[in-house]
Parts: structure tokens; C-alpha cells; sequence
């Protein structure tokens, strides 16, 4: 856990991402003295922007986010800035010279992160000039950070890693799936494995279903340009919703290790089963929002947004019945769903445990059910578990009550657990590739979801838009629970 020291690239320095996120990411970590003083930041963009204009906005970002700081003028001081053109080896030579110095101005030891957090279209370009025009050429480590989406199908995330592996090793890319970052999606795996409690039961003797929605009350924003050709299922199911299923479903990692842990993960996407052809409709459910209500405000339908086009076909919403073949899972479905425009901004597992094999407290008189066991982990915007039990009611006579058992992460930890780019920072600094996604990974989700799309696009006719804004989506997502005998649980 020693301090690193580290040079740290960022291309597209001047967008969204590195102000909502990486400046204030890195403060923190600079506050916690998790990056030390030897390190120093080279933002990149277009803009011809000055080193001090640059600090003026990474001040700005840092307060916008966190309000008054601490060191700020200190932090900043060690941040630069370099116009650049990304198809230009001229710009690369210029970007050189300055790595170089300040690399012995901070004693870096020739370490070097680049982080692209910019247009897609260019990181393939960006990682081979790193190479050829020998800004990799490094006597310490180089890492290569690369933001979502990687790729639009298989095919195109190929074609990206061929190119990117031309200049970096895999053990050497880090690609970020920001979930992986979040505190409760790296708790997965130790409530799982660190409890003698649930790990007997995890499996398809006890366990009925799973579901996992991750739902967002925001539209698509200025974003339309990106989301009309990605949609949810690219933009969230390949990504960030397997990416759960997999930390859900795998076996036991032999030890914590990286390529442990990844190839556990790996064996799930392997086990997945395919859904294509005419089965797609049966296991797959899609929606685009149409105007409504959010907060008593009206809000349009996406066809009317900004740069959406008014007939689009692009889905807002997916739900999705998953099945995992293998021992420890089949026959158990892995529900799950996401979209935009939903009523609340909330992603929640819940694990919903099998009925036991006699009610001996179901009396005719009262018609009492017995509530399943429910595990349901809270991911955001609360942070935590709580498990669902039935305990008696009192009084006199033998009725049963559920109660819920509650572990609030953020109460106990401090209500500052660390953002997932810090954590993912913070773990790329030190080496750590575990919470970023392995190549193997990224190909064989990119292999189901493309079955999936080929079968969307395929077909002109869609009855959008097909749920309100507001809502929990269409309806047809909750039949695909209520087919087999369940429905969701509610996330609120
Ligand atoms: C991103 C998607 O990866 O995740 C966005 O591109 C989505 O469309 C976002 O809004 C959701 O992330 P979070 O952390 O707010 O759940």
C-alpha cells in the first residue's frame, strides 16, 4: 500500500467526465494521502487552453463538488495543461517532452497512467500514437485507463482491442466499469463469501429467483448523440448490469487475486445462456419513455427530446429474463431491468429465497401467507442489506409477522463512503485491475447482447413509446415475472 508516484494523463481534460468526477476523485485521494506529493497530472484536450486556466477549472470542479477545500492551491499546482490533436504525432512529441520533465521535476520514476476520457472514436488512434511516437517507451509502469463504452458489438470491441493491444499489455488496461467501483457492488462478494450464513443457501436448492433493477429518474439528457445508436441494453445491460450478475453468480475464488476472481467471473458469462431468435421476446422486454409526470413536473417523451430522432426505435428501458447453466444455477432466473425516465433513481438486488416446504402457520381462519425470505442489497442511493424474515406477532395467539433485518453501510462507515472513481483511481495507482473488466469478459457480454440487438433492430415495428415517464416501466416487464409465478419486489 505505499504511495505511488505517478504521471497522470488525462485526455479530454476539458469534458464532463474529468469535472464531475476525476478532479474531485483525485482530491480526495490527495486529501487522504493516498496520492502522495509525487505525482503530477497532464490534462489534454482541443482547447487551447493555459496550464493556469486548466488549474482555475480543476479548483472550480473540486469546491463545485465538495465546497470549501482544504491544500486546494497546493493540489492544483501539481496539475498541467497541453493542447493537443489527437491524430497529430507532433502533438504526442510536444506531449513527450513535457512527461519527461515532469517526470524529474516530481520524481516519478517513469510511471505513467493515461486515462481516456473522451470521444470513443478515438481511443484506438490515441493508444497507438502512445506507442509509436514513444510516449509508452517508459522505464516505470504504463497503464492505460479506458472509459465505457468499449466498442458498439463484438465485432467493433475487437477491432478496438486488436489496436490497443498493440501498444498495451492486458494486464496493462483498465477499463473501467464505474460499478465495480461502487461500495456495495464490491460487497457482493464479501457478503457472500465472508458469511457462513449465506453461502449454503446460495444456490438452486434455496434460492427462487434474483432480481436486480437499477432504475434512473433522468432522461437522456444532452446525450442523445450516443444514446440514439446505444440505447439501455448497450448502454447498461452489457455493462454494468451483467457485470452484477456475474459478482452474483460466481463460484468462490480459489484466493482475492485478480485473475482468480476474473476468471470466476468469466465462467458465468460462459454459462450464460444465449438468447437469440424467436426467443428473444419471451426473455426480453424493451421500452421507450413517453411524456409524463416526475415530481408533479411534466416531462416530454424521448422521441421529443433534444437531437432524438421523432420516429426513433432506440430502447429506453430493457428488462430481461437471464439463465445461468450450470450446476449451481439452473432452472433459477436472474431477472432484471433498467431504464430511464423511471420513478426513482435506485439500484437494489433482491435475492428472494424458495418457500418452506410446509406453512405450519398458515391457518384457514386468517388466510395467512408466509412472506418468502428476501435478501435485498441496497447498491445506491442508500447503502446496505436487509433481510426479510418471518418472527411471531405478539400477543396470544401464533400469528407470524415479517421484520426486516437492516445493516446501513453509510451509517456505520461515515456517510462519506468514497465515490466509485476514487475507489477506481485509487486501486489503478496501485495496480490493482481487479474491479476493472477483464477482455474476456467484455467479448463474451458483448456476444449475448449482440443476439439480443440483431433481433431489435431487425424489426422496423415497435409500439413506442410503451410506459409513461414516471412509471417502473411497461408492462410487459411485469409479465415477464408474472409468467413464471413471480413479480417484482418493490425498490422503494
Ligand atoms: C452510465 C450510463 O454508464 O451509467 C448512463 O452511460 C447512466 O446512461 C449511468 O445514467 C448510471 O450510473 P449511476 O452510477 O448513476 O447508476
Amino acid at each position: 500500500n505505499e504511495t505511488p508516484s505517478s504521471l497522470i494523463m488525462i485526455f479530454g481534460a476539458t469534458g464532463d467526465l474529468a469535472k464531475r468526477k476525476l478532479f474531485p476523485s483525485l482530491y480526495h485521494l490527495y486529501q487522504k494521502g493516498r496520492l502522495g506529493n509525487n505525482f503530477a497530472v497532464i490534462g489534454t484536450a482541443r482547447r487551447p487552453w493555459t496550464h493556469e486556466e486548466l488549474k482555475e477549472n480543476v479548483k472550480d470542479s473540486v469546491l463545485t463538488s465538495i465546497g470549501n477545500c482544504e491544500n486546494i492551491d497546493e493540489f492544483v499546482s501539481h496539475f498541467y495543461y497541453q493542447a493537443h490533436d489527437v491524430t497529430n504525432t507532433e502533438s504526442y512529441i510536444e506531449l513527450k517532452q513535457l512527461a519527461n520533465q515532469l517526470d524529474e521535476q516530481y520524481s516519478l520514476n517513469g510511471n505513467r497512467i493515461f486515462y481516456l476520457a473522451m470521444a470513443p472514436e478515438f481511443f484506438g488512434t490515441i493508444a497507438e500514437h502512445l506507442q509509436t511516437d514513444g510516449l509508452n517507451d517508459t522505464s516505470g509502469f504504463k497503464r492505460l485507463v479506458i472509459e465505457k463504452p468499449f466498442g458498439h458489438d463484438l465485432e467493433s470491441a475487437k477491432a478496438l482491442n486488436t489496436q490497443i493491444r498493440k501498444a498495451f499489455n492486458e494486464e496493462e488496461i483498465y477499463r473501467i466499469d464505474h460499478y465495480l467501483g461502487k461500495a456495495m457492488v464490491q460487497n457482493i462478494e464479501v457478503i457472500r463469501f465472508a458469511n457462513a450464513l449465506f453461502e449454503p443457501l446460495w444456490n438452486n436448492r434455496y434460492i427462487s429467483n434474483i432480481q436486480i433493477t437499477s432504475s434512473e429518474i433522468l432522461g437522456v439528457e444532452e446525450r442523445a448523440r450516443y444514446y440514439e445508436k446505444s440505447g439501455a441494453l448497450r448502454d447498461m445491460v452489457q455493462n454494468h448490469m451483467l457485470q452484477m450478475v456475474a459478482l452474483l453468480a460466481m463460484e468462490p475464488p480459489i484466493k482475492l487475486s485478480t485473475d482468480e476472481i476474473r476468471s470466476e467471473k468469466v465462467r458465468v458469462f460462459r454459462a450464460l445462456r444465449p438468447i437469440e431468435g424467436e426467443h428473444v421476446k419471451e426473455y426480453f422486454v424493451r421500452g421507450q419513455y413517453g411524456a409524463g409526470q416526475i415530481d408533479g413536473q411534466d416531462v416530454p417523451a424521448y422521441r421529443d427530446e433534444l437531437n432524438v430522432d421523432p420516429a426513433s426505435n432506440t430502447e429506453t428501458f430493457v428488462a430481461g429474463k437471464l439463465m445461468i447453466d450450470n450446476f449451481r444455477w439452473a432452472g433459477v432466473p436472474f431477472y432484471i431491468r433498467t431504464g430511464k425516465r423511471m420513478e426513482t433513481k435506485s439500484t437494489k438486488i433482491v435475492i428472494q429465497f424458495k418457500d418452506i416446504p410446509m406453512n405450519l402457520y398458515y391457518n384457514t381462519e386468517q388466510q395467512q401467507q408466509l412472506a418468502p425470505n428476501l435478501l435485498v442489497i441496497h447498491i445506491q442511493p442508500e447503502e446496505g442489506i436487509t433481510l426479510h424474515l418471518n418472527a411471531k406477532k405478539s400477543g396470544q395467539h401464533m400469528e407470524t409477522t415479517p421484520v426486516k433485518l437492516n445493516f446501513s453501510n453509510t451509517s456505520t462507515h461515515g456517510i462519506n463512503t468514497p465515490e466509485a472513481y476514487e475507489k477506481l483511481l485509487d486501486d489503478c495507482l496501485r495496480g490493482d485491475a481487479t474491479n476493472f473488466a477483464h477482455w474476456d469478459e467484455v467479448a463474451l457480454s458483448w456476444n449475448f447482447v449482440d443476439k439480443i440487438s440483431e433481433v431489435w433492430e431487425s424489426k422496423e415495428q415497435t409500439e413506442f413509446p410503451n410506459y409513461a415517464s414516471g412509471t417502473m416501466g411497461p408492462k410487459e416487464a411485469d409479465e415477464l415475472l408474472e409468467n413464471d409465478g413471480y413479480f417484482w419486489w418493490p425498490v422503494s
